[in-house]
């Protein structure tokens, strides 16, 4: 992976979406434990430790998200972005397993959108395994549409290969 340049203005520490309220601040290294436990237990084909560590050196946008109250400090979710450079691609995008379907996913996409918008992005592009039916459900509802395949694109059980669908989501109507 190469660096790119980092936009400035992110906001770190910055409070997320009204429902549910997280809170969202930059990945660092010693978080990489708390994201290796969720990544390795939602991903059949999870990144390495070394994809997130080098998602770091390369100075991609990575976010960790918690919920605004509360004491325990868990990781709800994470997030790697790369900037393209007009456009974010959402490399990453994943909640802790045991809570899934109350709204952070979607609450953590929003979130990233704005961001992008609000640092001059003209949109996001994703690549998402066609079998993902929650992640394309979120992505649909989120407002991306299916612009491509790469044919494929990711490892799949017993050696097979999976295709990846393109999803692209313009930033221009809000
Ligand atoms: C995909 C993922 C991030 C969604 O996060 P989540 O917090 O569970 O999703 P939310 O509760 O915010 O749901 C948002 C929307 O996603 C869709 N969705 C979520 N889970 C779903 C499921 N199991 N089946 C169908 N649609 C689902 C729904 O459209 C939902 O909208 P709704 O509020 O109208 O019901 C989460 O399932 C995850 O971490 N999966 C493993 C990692 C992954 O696959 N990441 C995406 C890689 S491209």
């Amino acid at each position: 992976m190469s660096a790119l340049p980092k936009p400035p203005g992110a906001a770190p520490d910055a409070p997320v979406a009204p429902r549910p309220a997280l809170r969202v601040r930059s990945m660092r290294a010693d978080d990489l434990d708390a994201v290796m436990a969720i990544e390795s237990a939602v991903y059949p084909f999870p990144w390495t430790r070394g994809n997130f560590a080098d998602s770091l050196k390369a100075g991609y946008d990575a976010w960790v998200f918690k919920a605004a109250e509360g004491a325990s400090g868990e990781l709800l979710g994470y997030a790697v972005v790369m900037w393209i450079p007009d456009e974010v691609h959402l490399l990453n995008l994943s909640v802790d397993g045991a809570m899934h379907g109350r709204g952070i996913g979607r609450a953590m996409l929003d979130w990233l959108m704005r961001d992008g918008r609000r640092r001059g992005a003209r949109g996001m592009m994703l690549e998402v395994r066609p079998s993902n039916h929650a992640a394309i459900a979120l992505y649909r509802n989120a407002g991306f549409a299916q612009i491509g395949v790469r044919r494929r694109y990711y490892p799949a059980p017993h050696g097979a290969r999976e295709d990846a669908w393109v999803m692209f989501r313009e930033f221009d109507d809000e």
